[in-house]
């Protein structure tokens, strides 16, 4: 062998330039951008954010979420650690003097060695729209008091902003994650909530001081905004080990509730929501989705009973992400995304949020449907009926390969905001967490998939895809 010819060289430098065109072409940006190594240390018991309010029995853990289908209602909880003390909510709009009373119930639980303390939910209802109310929980000298704005009705055209936040924990990152969320100048009025809360299943016997911890941490904007929620891994919390603990989800669905019976869901692991111009699915990764599932059922009559000329932004949640590229986590979406990713494309998903990575992914519209044993026809490919995907897992690095599908990625900390303008256009932009501060670090418009059909792909180049 006498090495390469010049004619070779060339042929070789020829193609290296032409499958750098190719992948310029058909990828996305993997941005180089990596957050300093950090240890993801939870923050200490004596943090300032885990400070229990003063007081005997004083209400802590505040947190609201929407409590009916239309957005006029709104789940009120809270903790009292001593005894039970009042269920009472007392509520009024900034408009009106007249103070009305809202009857919660009590619930507590025990896992393994742990007692909660007394978890209270109240649901009020029957709100007006586009109103801020001030409510109050507690007695006596340890009465606390918030408010919350309730959403525009019900609307093709009603204006809102989303915050979007997954893997959330509590390290110290998390607070600077929420921390950046509470500063973005866009400011989000109701958090996508995108599963795994406090992470108490690190600790010895899944410590429930840990979730205590979280409700307290969060509160600072969980009392004031409703945070839509989605169940995650972490959740689940089966622990054969401890074989006393034989239910699953069992500290989340006492701690956490959500409106389901309003969407006619068994579980609260799955149900939907209407706000503003969003119809907002959240659906479970770890219960039964196939065929015939009750999960499964559900979502088909759901899916039929959206009306896009009254909202027309069909938002799917869910944990574990369809399309994802990293390592980590590598596949797991598989299954459900077979059963439902027919659906999405259908049905015409606008965009589909999960967590669960600890990175940052967004998809192009692509889908993966035609496959069926006989044909062969598994490639991924560019479907302008498809969903966006993206992945909002806070924080993390892992190793990924470089699909075609994939419009941007990061192994950073951050949270993304969904701007809803109107019915055509929607403002997405994700949020890193850099050296302190935060910064937007991608964006993208969203046409809406039924009123606005056109492609919104963010390709510089647009591929045969
Ligand atoms: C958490 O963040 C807030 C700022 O939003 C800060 O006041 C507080 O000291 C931080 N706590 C910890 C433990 O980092
Ligand atoms: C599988 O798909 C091919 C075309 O892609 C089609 O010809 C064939 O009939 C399909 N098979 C079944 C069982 O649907
Ligand atoms: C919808 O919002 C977009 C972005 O702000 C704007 O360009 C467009 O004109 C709006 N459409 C209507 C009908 O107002
Ligand atoms: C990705 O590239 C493969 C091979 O070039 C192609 O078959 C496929 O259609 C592409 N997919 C997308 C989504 O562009
Ligand atoms: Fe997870």
């Amino acid at each position: 062998m006498d090495g390469l010819g010049s004619s070779s060289l060339s042929f070789i430098v020829v193609l290296v330039l032409v499958l750098n065109v190719a992948l310029f072409c058909n990828g996305g940006k993997t941005s180089s951008f990596v957050r300093k190594a950090e240890l993801g240390v939870d923050m200490p018991l004596s943090s300032d954010v885990f400070q229990v309010p003063p007081g005997y029995n004083a209400p802590q853990q505040v947190h609201i979420t929407q409590g009916d289908h239309e957005g006029r209602g709104m789940i009120v909880s809270w903790v009292t650690m001593d005894e039970p003390g009042s269920n009472t909510v007392i509520y009024w709009s900034e408009k009106s003097t007249r103070r009305m009373k809202a009857e919660g119930q009590v619930y507590t639980y025990k896992f393994y060695d742990y007692t909660s303390g007394y978890i209270h939910h109240c649901t009020i209802t029957n709100l007006k729209y586009n109103t801020k109310y001030y409510y109050v929980v507690g007695i006596g000298h340890t009465r606390r008091k918030f408010w919350f704005l309730t959403p525009p009705p019900v609307g093709p055209d009603a204006a809102y902003t989303f915050g979007i936040i997954g893997d959330l924990g509590q390290t110290y990152d998390s607070n600077l994650t929420l921390t950046h969320y509470e500063r973005n100048f866009q400011q989000g009025k109701t958090v996508l909530f995108l599963g795994d809360l406090s992470y108490a299943d690190r600790y010895a016997n899944n410590d429930g001081v840990r979730w205590d911890t979280w409700g307290r941490f969060v509160e600072r904007r969980v009392a004031y905004e409703p945070w839509i929620w989605t169940v995650g891994n972490h959740e689940i919390e089966l622990n054969p080990i401890l074989n006393i603990e034989t239910t699953p989800f069992k500290p989340y669905t006492h701690r956490y509730h959500v409106p389901h019976e309003a969407s006619s869901s068994i579980d609260p692991l799955w149900y939907s929501i209407k706000r503003a111009s969003a119809y907002i699915i959240v659906l479970s990764s770890y219960s039964a989705f196939s065929p015939y599932s009750p999960q499964w059922l559900w979502l088909q009559l759901e899916l039929q009973n959206v009306d896009r000329s009254q909202t027309p932004w069909l938002i799917v949640l869910m944990h574990a992400p369809l399309y994802n590229s990293y390592y980590d986590h590598y596949m797991e979406g598989e299954p459900m995304r077979v059963v439902f990713e027919p659906l999405f494309v259908q049905f015409k998903v606008d965009v589909v949020f999960s967590g669960h990575v600890h990175a940052y992914e967004r998809s192009e519209r692509v889908s993966n449907i035609a496959y069926n044993i006989t044909n062969g026809d598994c490639t991924i490919k560019r479907d302008q009926s498809a969903p966006v995907y993206i992945t909002i897992g806070d924080g993390g690095i892992s190793k990924a390969w470089l699909p075609n599908y994939s419009a941007y990625r990061e192994a950073s900390f951050g949270h993304a905001i969904f701007d809803i303008k109107n019915r055509t256009h929607a403002y997405y932009s994700w949020h890193r967490n850099r050296h302190g501060y935060s910064e937007e670090a991608d964006s993208m418009w969203f046409y809406n998939r039924y009123w606005y059909p056109f492609d919104d792909s963010t390709a510089s180049i647009q591929s045969s895809m």
